[in-house]
């Protein structure tokens, strides 16, 4: 018998996605706090190559973050405690917008209220704004007090979404954590509110301790985990929602490699979002889009849409056949 051979290579690739009226050249997008507003990476990087940047959140008044250190290397991740340092949404408008408004893709304003009321104000201010292609709740933060009380409830969760979704024309994301009970049912909440899209993940909490000194490194004793040592959780949860919502999903954590993003889409992503794999890189993005299209050319894909939510089981292996009388015992049937 002749091994199945690879499928040709693709002679033409589209890697276009879409999320709601949204358009993306590729589903590649920056994640929120790591990337600065991206016009800070516009000379180092090519960004008419991604899908889109989603900036550094902004907070109705100018927040100075918390106290050093913010941030601190863990096992193959980091842990952060910026406390969404920003310069406000005047500051914003003022010193940053003009520059958004010359990137090459898409740019996704990611905001974070400190009460319902402030959200929708934010919300309602970002409709006005020309150069803003899509908004990003941040109903997640793990780093300010109360942060992530928007996304623990799913009544608050959704009452958020749809005063939000009322008083702005174009694509919401809400963006989920997964310090939750039950992720899934704040999904379904968020999509009830009306948002076109998710964003799943947030960082998961953790912390870090100097045992000599038997103090937390960090002065709030928690912080955010990210980067490849949470790929496996966010992808679960990634799978748990997108299998859940009607909605596109865009996966958020960990993603490193194109075999990371394939992943995520195959889990049920329709775009994912590039986070601390930024900071090895300011050109890792780029790169990883061009990587994505090689890997779908070269699997004989002509559409990387085909690929979103395609995941199955794996099927469980054969039983064991009974041994032969006489035989070793051999696999899951030794008897001692
Ligand atoms: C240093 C740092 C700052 C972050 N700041 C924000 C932020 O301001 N707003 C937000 O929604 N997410 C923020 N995040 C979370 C990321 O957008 C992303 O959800 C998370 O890091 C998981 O993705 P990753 O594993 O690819 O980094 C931050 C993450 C890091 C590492």
């Amino acid at each position: 018998m002749t091994a199945p051979s690879a499928p040709p290579p693709a002679a033409s690739v589209s890697m276009a996605v879409r999320i709601g009226s949204l358009e993306l050249r590729n589903p590649i997008l920056t994640a929120s706090g790591t990337y600065g507003l991206g016009y800070e990476f516009a000379r180092l990087a090519d960004l008419s190559k991604i899908g889109g940047v989603v900036g550094k959140t902004v907070t109705m008044t100018p927040r100075i973050g918390n106290p050093p250190p913010r941030t601190f290397e863990t096992a193959g991740g980091m842990l952060n405690s910026i406390g969404l340092m920003n310069p406000g949404w005047d500051g914003f408008v003022r010193d940053t917008l003009p520059r958004i408004r010359e990137l090459p893709c898409p740019f996704i304003l990611n905001v974070a209220g400190k009460s319902e009321d402030e959200f929708v104000e934010l919300t309602r201010r970002a409709g006005e704004l020309v150069g803003i292609a899509a908004l990003e709740l941040n109903l997640s933060c793990p780093n300010v007090a109360g942060g992530l009380d928007f996304s623990a409830k799913p009544e608050l969760t959704e009452r958020i979404v749809a005063r939000c979704r009322a008083v702005y024309p174009l694509p919401i994301f809400a963006k989920l954590s997964p310090n939750v009970g039950d992720i899934v049912a704040i999904a379904q909440a968020a999509e009830r509110g009306g948002a076109d899209a998710l964003s799943c993940v947030n960082t998961y909490l953790g912390t870090a301790i100097d045992w000599r000194r038997a103090k937390t490194i960090f002065p709030r004793g928690i912080a955010g985990l990210s980067g490849p040592a949470i790929k496996p959780m966010a992808l679960l949860a990634t799978m748990r929602v997108a299998a859940a919502v009607k909605i596109p999903v865009v996966g958020i954590g960990g993603i490193a490699k194109a075999d990371d993003v394939l992943e995520y889409l195959v889990a049920g992503a329709t775009a994912v979002q590039i986070g601390t794999a930024c900071f090895w890189d300011p050109g890792h993005p780029v790169r990883l889009a061009a990587d994505v299209e090689t890997a779908v050319r070269t699997a004989g894909i002509c559409d990387v849409q085909t690929l979103i939510g395609t995941v199955q089981p794996s099927p469980a292996p054969a039983a064991n056949p009974a041994p032969a009388p006489g035989s070793c015992n051999v696999g899951g049937t030794n008897p001692r």
